[in-house]
């Protein structure tokens, strides 16, 4: 990691909202009076029906965290209503279509209108406050204008990214128990159609509580219609009342489910409050991207994810920005398409995955320095690590070594970013995440819980409750408290590996668990295996992750046949079928090695830590055998991966 300061950036940034010194000051006053603190941002950042009777209580040893409990808001209203008087008419969002010739600005006023028109067609369908709503949608205003609506009536959105099969759908429609789905009929990027709305009525072959879909008309292609069941979402609108009033939430009410991978079983339904979370989304978004009043920020992330969630739509919305939501790729018509867009609509702040950069790297500067990029103010990333050659290229390039930028750490769990560099007050180190946020109090550990000292690497651990924090699980306290705080009671497991260096900053270094991270997106590996098992042809599979040079990690699956199979690249296609039509694209291996027989313990384990070392030809490192059941395995694997 290179470890060299960029000093450059005090003077890029003549108007920054927090230097160094308050940073320093503001963090030890964070931790030290958590309650003064954000009952203090909590007045600023958010309009309360009712104040809170306390910002906060209890703790992770009894892992009872209360926010803002007895505090009444909408999320909604936050980021609408309030708005309308001093900047009804200003953008709340650009859309751009996946074809450059499609554009739309939405101002706050037309949002407010929209979304409330949207509201009303929910509870005509017979959607209540705490019945849960599936979004599928493409990037498109409705994604946003959906989740909005839910928010306005108490409603629980479950936003499940358009990318993920009729099978992942399913088990995430089932798992919340959703009322409703919100689709289009087809999605649009990189100019190839996909088929939401036949994905929707698959699903719900096995949904029977699934009483409407709603569906947005994105393309002309036509779809197969259920009368009784399925509406469309023009017609729909059209014929409801433009008023809404913002329902009464409590802040300990929950806004949103989003659905994420662990290292074991299936998605976790991740369960977001209003109050805790909206506040911690507004404030980070407003300071780690030193966000400015008229500013154009745009965020790439689809709204399937939580970084669409967070810094897409309800941060960004809530402190009364202007957020670009784009439908397409950064490829398509060309790789310039990105930096197209930046000049288009002149944006000032752009945040996207270190996998878009690296891939956008590849195709060469040209694509890049053909375009101006003069509004561009903040650069960020997000998602994975970073490498050091994609950093540079990022400032020096995309950014004309003018632009910071802010490397953010998080995780769909903690609602907001966690740890990065505040635009100004830090220096940057091309790599690290830099310094926690305000009221962030992470911890680097070994296996025992014994706190590590400087330079050495282990697991990455926050010890006090921050108001972004997940609640629950949705409907599975057990899987909650055994994911986050089992190992190390009193503390929230991250499952990423970190160190923190003299000067304080983070190293973030990836996953500790079984977790892949392939082009940004998280994967559990048991999903993957679970998947692969599903073939008939398939005995057993381990998968583990591979170094990538793009992507950071691919799928690399072991995979032992039943007996008398005989293993074929026809069958290597079926398996990759398998798991493209268990979990989608994002999901399918990249490298299937056949596999006589896989590392296990005498209890039967699979040693993952072996296959990955195996993988990654770090045989000098392979460790302690002697737990093998049959250590000759090991010699047979290393001989075939070699062979490759
Ligand atoms: O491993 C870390 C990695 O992404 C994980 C969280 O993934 P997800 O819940 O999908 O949320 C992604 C967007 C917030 C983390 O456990 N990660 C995220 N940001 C970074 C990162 N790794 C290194 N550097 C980052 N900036």
């Amino acid at each position: 990691m290179n470890n060299e300061i960029h000093s450059v950036l005090p003077n890029i940034i003549n108007h920054t909202l927090v230097t160094e010194a308050q940073y320093r000051e503001l963090y030890e006053y964070s931790l030290r009076d958590p309650e003064s603190f954000w009952g203090e941002q909590a007045k600023k950042y958010i309009t309360w029906f009712e104040q809170w009777e306390k910002v906060f209580s209890g703790g992770f040893d009894k892992v009872d965290v209360h926010w803002f409990q007895g505090g009444k808001l909408n999320a909604s209203y936050n980021c609408l209503d309030r708005h309308l008087e001093i900047r009804g008419d200003r953008p709340a969002i650009i859309w751009e279509g996946d074809d450059p010739k499609e554009s739309e600005i939405i101002s706050y006023r037309s949002l407010h209108e929209k979304v409330c028109r949207f509201a009303n067609v929910l509870k005509q369908y017979g959607i209540k406050k705490g019945d849960r709503v599936c979004i599928y949608l493409p990037m498109i205003p409705e994604a946003a204008i959906a989740m909005l609506a839910c928010a306005r009536i108490g409603a629980i959105h479950s936003v499940v990214f358009g990318g993920f099969s009729v099978e992942a759908l399913k088990t995430r429609i089932q798992d919340a128990d959703c009322k409703m789905v919100v689709t289009a009929n087809e999605g649009v990027r990189g100019n190839k159609m996909i088929p939401l709305k036949r994905n929707v009525d698959a699903a719900l072959q096995d949904c029977p509580h699934v009483n409407y879909v709603v569906v947005v008309r994105r393309t002309k292609n036509s779809v197969s219609w259920d009368q009784q069941r399925d509406i469309w979402y023009h017609e729909a609108i059209a014929r409801v009342n433009v008023e809404c009033e913002a329902e009464i939430m409590d802040a300990e009410d929950p806004l949103f489910i989003l659905y994420t991978s662990g290292s074991t079983g299936k998605p976790k339904g991740i369960l977001h409050s209003t109050g805790g979370y909206l506040l911690y989304v507004a404030i980070t978004h407003h300071l780690i991207f030193d966000y400015h009043e008229k500013e154009i920020y745009w965020c790439t992330a689809d709204v399937g994810w939580i970084t669409g969630h967070s810094y897409g739509v309800y941060g960004p919305l809530a402190n009364g920005a202007t957020t670009l939501l784009f439908e397409g790729v950064p490829n398509y018509p060309t790789s310039s398409r990105f930096w197209e867009i930046v000049d288009k609509h002149s944006v000032n702040i752009f945040y996207t995955a270190p996998t878009a950069i690296r891939a956008l790297r590849r195709e060469g500067d040209e694509w890049v320095t053909r375009t101006s990029r003069k509004s561009l103010r903040i650069l960020g990333t997000v998602g994975e690590p970073i490498n050091s050659e994609a950093w540079e290229w990022y400032f020096r390039i995309v950014g004309q070594e003018r632009c910071p930028i802010v490397d953010t750490w998080w995780q769909t769990e903690t609602g907001g970013i966690m740890i990065s560099a505040l635009p100004g007050a830090t220096p940057l180190k091309a790599g690290s995440a830099a310094w926690p946020f305000f009221g962030v109090a992470p911890l680097v550990v070994d296996d025992n819980g014994n706190i590590l000292p400087e330079g050495k690497m282990g697991k990455l651990v926050i010890t006090q409750p921050w108001p972004g924090m997940l609640q629950t699980v949705y409907k599975n306290a057990e899987r909650f408290i055994n994911a986050y705080f089992r190992e190390f009671p009193g503390w929230y497991l991250t499952g990423d590996q970190a160190y923190r260096d003299a000067d304080g900053y983070y190293w973030i270094l990836g996953r500790s668990d079984d977790v892949l991270k392939v082009s940004g997106h998280r994967i559990g590996t048991q999903e993957v295996e679970s998947a692969l098992v599903l073939h008939s042809a398939v005995s057993e599979a381990a998968v583990v992750a591979k170094l990538d040079e793009i992507k950071g990690q691919s799928i690399y699956a072991f995979v032992t046949l039943k007996i008398g199979v005989h293993p074929s690249e026809d069958l290597k296609k079926e398996l990759m079928q398998t798991a493209r039509n268990s979990i989608g694209a994002i999901a399918v291996p990249e490298t299937i090695q056949w596999a006589e027989g896989l590392p296990k313990t005498r209890s039967g384990k699979i040693m993952r830590r072996l296959l990955r070392k195996i993988v990654d030809n770090d045989l000098a490192n392979l460790g302690d055998l002697s737990t093998l059941a049959d250590p000759t395995v090991v010699d047979e694997l290393i001989k075939i991966c070699q062979k490759k």
